[in-house]
Order: C-alpha cells, then sequence, then structure tokens
C-alpha cells in the first residue's frame, strides 16, 4: 500500500461498523480464567493487560507509523523528549560516550550534558556533522551511541545519513535520528541503517497543535526491549486519548505536509529575494549548500525554516516580530498555524554571546513554521512587517 492509502486504512479496528474506532479508554484488561492472564503474560508484548504496558488505540498508531517508516515496529511515547531520553537510556550504560550534532534540540542537549553526563559520567563530543570523517575522528574505544538530528531545526543543517549508520555499524555503535522535520515520509533513515528512528509527533505526525507525543521506530527486538523496559519501567505511558487523536491525524497526514511543502517554497523564495534578508536556512531551496545531499537523502521538504533579517538593531527586529498578523509567536512548529519564534528570546537567557555565535545563529534569526494558510496571504503579511523596519 502507499503512504496515503495505508494512513487511512492500515491497523484501524473498527467494531459494529464504525467509521473511526471507539477510545478504549480503560487501565486494565479483564481475563475469562486464570490460564488466560497467565498466558497473556507470557506473551505481555501482544497482550493487552495493563495500559501502562499495551493498549489498542496506542498500538493502532504504532502499527500506522512503523509500516510509514518502513520499520518493524513502534513505541509511542507522551513527548518527543519522553521518546529521546527513553531511547539514549537504552544504548548507554554509565561512563560511555556518546557523539552527537551540536545542534541537537535543546533539550535532548540539556538531558545528555546537564543530567546524563553528571549523573553517569557519560562522556560527549559534539560535532557539526556536515562531514562524516568528524563523526569518525570523534569515535573512542568506549563510544556506545550516535546521535543525529537531519536536517536540524535550528540550522537546517544535514547529515550523510547512510554513511554515519554505515561506520556506526562497522564499530557496535547504536544510532538514534531525530527524523522530526523531514517526517517518515520523506525521509526513510531506517532503510539507511539506522537503529532508531525518533520523532515528536507533536509536530507535523500531530500537525493539529493540540496533542504532544513521540516516537520510537526500529526492528522489533530493538522495539520491544524499550517497550519492556524504559516505557514499561519508567512509566510515563502514552495516554489513549493522546493516541486516538494521532489516529484523526494520521489520516490527513501526506495531504497536509504535502501543502506544508507547498506553501513553504513560495515563501522561502520570496524571503530569499528579499532585500532585507541576509540570508534563507532552508533544504528546499535551490542554492542550499547542502542540496545534493538533501535531495539524496530526501523526497521532499516540510515548512519549517529558518531566515536571518539584515537589521542587527533589536528594536527593529521587535517591531518586526510584533507587526506580523497571520504568523502567531509560539514555540513550537508543524501544526495548521504558521508560527514565528526568534531563536535569541530562550539563547539570551542562556548563553553568553560567544556560545550564541558558536550555534552560528544570530540576534535578528528567525524561525517560521508555515501553516497550511493561503501562500499568497503568508506572503503579503511579511512583506508588510518588513516594510515597517529599516
Ligand atoms: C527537533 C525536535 N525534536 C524533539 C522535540 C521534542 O518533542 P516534544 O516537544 O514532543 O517533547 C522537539 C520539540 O520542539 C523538536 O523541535
Amino acid at each position: 500500500m502507499q503512504p496515503e492509502t495505508l494512513l487511512a486504512h492500515d491497523a484501524e479496528r473498527h467494531p459494529n461498523g464504525a467509521v473511526v474506532p471507539p477510545i478504549f479508554q480503560n487501565s486494565l484488561f479483564t481475563f475469562e480464567s486464570w490460564d488466560d492472564i497467565d498466558h497473556a503474560f507470557d506473551h505481555r508484548l501482544d497482550s493487552f493487560i495493563y495500559t501502562r504496558g499495551k493498549n489498542p488505540t496506542v498500538k493502532m498508531v504504532e502499527e500506522k507509523l512503523a509500516a510509514l517508516a518502513g520499520g518493524e515496529k513502534a513505541q509511542l511515547f507522551p513527548s518527543g523528549m519522553g521518546a529521546i531520553s527513553a531511547a539514549v537510556m537504552h544504548c548507554i550504560k554509565a561512563g560511555d560516550h556518546v557523539v552527537a550534532v551540536k545542534n541537537l534540540y535543546g533539550p535532548a542537549n540539556n538531558f545528555l550534558t546537564a543530567y546524563l553526563k553528571p549523573k553517569f559520567n557519560l562522556e560527549i563530543t559534539f560535532v557539526e556533522g556536515k562531514a562524516v570523517a568528524e563523526f569518525e575522528n570523534a569515535i573512542q574505544s568506549n563510544t556506545s551511541l550516535i546521535f543525529l538530528e537531519s536536517p536540524s531545526s535550528a540550522v537546517f543543517s544535514l547529515q550523510n545519513i547512510s554513511a554515519v549508520a554505515a561506520l556506526a555499524k562497522s564499530k557496535g555503535i547504536k544510532t538514534i535520528i531525530d527524523n522530526t522535520w523531514a517526517t517518515p515520509l520523506f525521509q526513510k533513515p531506517l532503510a539507511m541503517g539506522i537503529d532508531l528512528e525518533m520523532h515528536s509527533c507533536s509536530k507535523y505526525i500531530g500537525g493539529h497543535s493540540d496533542v504532544v507525543a513521540g516516537v520510537l521506530i526500529g526492528k522489533a527486538e530493538l522495539i520491544d526491549s524499550i517497550s519492556l523496559r524504559e516505557y514499561e519501567w519508567i512509566g510515563a505511558k502514552m495516554a489513549p486519548f493522546e493516541a486516538w487523536l494521532l489516529l484523526r491525524s494520521l489520516r490527513t497526514f501526506t495531504v497536509r505536509v504535502k501543502q506544508h511543502q507547498a506553501n513553504a517554497k513560495v515563501v522561502a523564495e520570496f524571503l530569499d529575494q528579499h532585500p532585507k534578508i541576509e540570508l534563507v536556512r532552508y533544504p528546499g531551496l535551490d542554492h542550499f549548500d547542502q542540496k545534493e545531499l538533501a535531495h539524496q537523502q530526501m523526497t521532499g521538504f516540510t515548512g519549517l525554516m529558518g531566515f536571518q533579517l539584515k537589521t542587527t538593531d533589536l528594536p527593529s527586529i521587535k517591531k518586526f516580530v510584533n507587526s506580523l498578523e497571520l504568523f502567531q509567536i509560539g514555540v513550537s512548529w508543524g501544526g495548521h498555524e504558521s508560527l514565528i519564534y526568534a531563536p535569541a528570546i530562550s539563547y539570551l537567557k542562556e548563553l553568553s554571546p560567544d556560545q550564541f555565535e558558536a550555534l552560528g545563529i544570530s540576534l535578528g534569526d528567525m524561525r517560521i513554521s508555515v501553516g497550511l494558510e493561503n501562500a499568497q496571504d503568508l506572503i503579503e503579511d511579511l512583506n508588510q512587517a518588513l516594510d515597517g523596519i529599516v
């Protein structure tokens, strides 16, 4: 089945002819006999016993996402960070070394450096990640994990997924990729040799800005092991209602993502030629510096992009942001609505100007999530806000 058909039908079970399945909003499941519950415990990965483990509504979403990504199994989590922390903890032990891209999603970076490093003596090497040699040089005898995010949601730089996965495999190192930006429609890291594909389902997979969730997808043995340990024992379970909302979201997923792509192309090209814009960071642009790699490992591009205003005058930068009418100011991305966020809002609180610059981001950097509104209306909104500044 092609993705469009798969997401409309696959894995859904509809009792009594219901066109949409009901929510299994229950904490436990009952059994006819001692032997039946005994058998369920012997096959707990395929049984419904208690919703901190498996739940039928959650499972329907997991099956759809695994099929879409070309993975054997998926495990949903109540947030993308839940999926990231479970994946990392599964792959490492105290004293191990991790190689990660330096523009990793901020809280994932904090989890490694401010939590695991002091608590478990984890060693971490951050690399820019554009060249495979950076990973090769960073690997140590105790490296157990390589953590990628391609494209990164901060500066939109790519890593060569197949090459890094092959390198890691040759040394027995596990690989995780945050594939949230490209989505499981446009980039298939598991087919490129990655062990764990992670998504924040709070972005395009949810798509309506009403669900926070995450997922890990990979080989059955690895996912089962995470399901039984980090998922069940840490105990942050996926809520059946949120899973049911994701089922709703997945039915329109391909249509939405393709429209985000079409709108983003128009907006990126508009910004790219505007005299008050210094640069646009968007892998779908013709002059994107890693264009060849982008087309080699992705079949499409979504709606999150960065751009830099020419002005470095903070009052003008604030005026630009505040005078947008359709782009609402907010974190996150991937929903139906267009959003704007200035990375400086967070970075100025947490980092020194030098650290800020080392990340390759400046005061005038903006990040926009291009939504599903009419692209021409979005351009007009950006245009009027740009007209208002020097
Ligand atoms: C690239 C990326 N990865 C992971 C996450 C974390 O996902 P969640 O917010 O669902 O925990 C986010 C959230 O903004 C993100 O942007």
